[in-house]
């Protein structure tokens, strides 16, 4: 066991993938260009970050405790970053500290729930897949709770959930060891409280990292890596792996049907963590999303057996077929688009391009109508995290907005939280606020307003 180095032996120990070790506090932030008045609220981010020590042989990616960082913005002010540990017993293990109280009777608890930060219903939850709980966090990121969404959860989330941009509501596909070849779909109405959930058998246990929905359907992704039971006896910390003989097969849950009503329509083998959206169209559907070849089959600590590329497929609901084919080849992850358009036809997508060692490096805006891509780089000075895209009020077009996005700058060893109008993300940013400390880089984060 050792303190991580940043020159670490593991690559997603290393660089800006270091974890950090100290929770700050800074207000009034400096800041470049000009915040958008209309922005009020927070950008939050969370994002593995092993506290103590670690031992850097067995260290996965996917399992580092979580850590959040924020930036509170009012009125054209950068009022304050923050970053904390999302403070579950394991964290309190570490670093001590009474570990939060869970609403759960049984005593269900939240292991690190790294992967992504959300608002709903008035609240800010820390969110991870696999059969945690959702931790709940005070505006100001402390850990309050491990929540069971006021006793309506039946036990796993996710943190993919996706909001319907016409009810509010969000939609979860939760999977967890234990429950042996099933996964279950969520809904969670705008009143936090889990209103609807159904479970799908499924031939094996995939790793089911996220999900889509269009206006008809809610999307199972059940692609071949797949749990296995004989290595978590063994104490592999993280046991899913590639299984060649598994069916890639994409799910369509009528919204409102049950587990007898799906779907399914055969995919090429391949994995993707993250849909960019997708819609109906006729008998079809449309699914964009980030096509890794494989992943887990030799290379156990992380995604990094192919390039994961921007790739469309039609999925026919009538005769169970599907076609693909690549938008753009370019190595690229963290896909988002403009939210109200979550389900239906779009035309933008945002995403992070990814280098050696999963670094997130490039600033990528992608046209699917027509595969023209524009890229931003700024290497070797600064790697650019996942793109969030926030609408300007009155948006006169999709892309009408801005994009923010957390890059590290190697030049300081700093990062800046840095907004581009969406329409120009090739110009200088309309406004950078600067952090004076690393943020590493991380999973998945959100524009949060101070009304959700
Ligand atoms: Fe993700």
């Amino acid at each position: 066991m050792t303190t991580i180095e940043r020159n670490s032996s593991n690559p997603y120990l290393a660089n800006n993938l270091a974890p950090v070790h100290e929770e700050v506090t800074v207000t009034d932030l400096r800041v470049t260009g000009t915040i958008p008045t209309e922005l009020t609220g927070r950008y939050l981010r969370n994002g593995p970050n092993p506290a103590g020590t670690v031992d850097e042989k067995s260290y996965h990616w996917f399992l580092g405790h979580g850590m959040v960082h924020g930036v509170r913005v009012d009125d054209g002010r950068a009022a304050w970053y923050r970053n904390r540990w999302v403070r579950t017993k394991d964290v309190c293990d570490v670093l001590g500290g009474t570990p939060p109280p869970s609403d759960w009777p049984d005593g269900h608890a939240s292991f690190s729930a790294n992967t992504s930060v959300i608002g709903h219903a008035g609240r800010t939850y820390a969110i991870v897949e696999g059969g945690s709980a959702p931790v709940e966090l005070s505006y100001e990121l402390d850990t309050v709770r491990v929540s069971n969404f006021g006793g309506t959860l039946p036990h796993a989330f996710s943190a993919h959930p996706k909001r319907d941009p016409k009810t509010g509501e969000l939609h979860v596909m939760a999977y967890y060891w234990a429950w042996g070849n099933q996964v279950q779909y969520l809904v969670v109405g705008t009143d936090g409280r889990v209103r609807k959930h159904v479970d799908i058998p499924l031939p094996g246990g995939p790793m089911l990292h996220d999900m889509a929905i269009t206006e008809k359907y809610a999307l199972v992704f059940d692609l071949p890596c797949v749990f296995n039971l004989d290595s978590a006896m063994k104490g592999v910390r993280f046991p899913y792996f590639w299984d060649h003989n598994y069916e890639a097969r994409i799910g369509l849950l009528p919204r409102d049907g049950a587990a007898s009503d799906m779907k399914w329509v055969s995919i090429d083998p391949c994995y993707f963590f993250h849909p960019m959206n997708a819609y109906d169209d006729g008998d079809e559907v449309v699914l964009d999303a980030v096509r890794h070849p494989r992943v887990f089959d030799r290379d156990r600590r992380g995604p990094n057996e192919g390039d994961p590329v921007l790739t469309r497929w039609r999925l026919n609901a009538r005769t169970g077929r599907s076609t693909e084919h690549v938008i753009d080849g370019h190595p690229q992850e963290f896909p988002r688009v403009n939210e109200s358009l979550i389900g239906h036809r779009y035309r933008f997508g945002y995403s992070s391009g990814i280098g050696t060692g999963f670094a997130q490096d490039t600033l990528i805006k992608t046209d699917v109508d027509n595969g023209s891509v524009q890229r931003r780089t700024d290497q070797p000075r600064y790697g650019y995290g996942e793109p969030v895209f926030v609408a300007r009020d009155g948006a006169k077009s999709e892309d009408d907005g801005w994009v923010m996005t957390l890059r590290h700058d190697t030049q300081n060893d700093t990062s800046d939280l840095a907004i581009f109008d969406a329409q120009a993300i090739t110009d200088d940013p309309v406004a950078v606020v600067h952090l004076p400390v690393r943020v590493p880089n991380g999973f998945h984060g959100n524009w949060i307003p101070d009304n959700r």
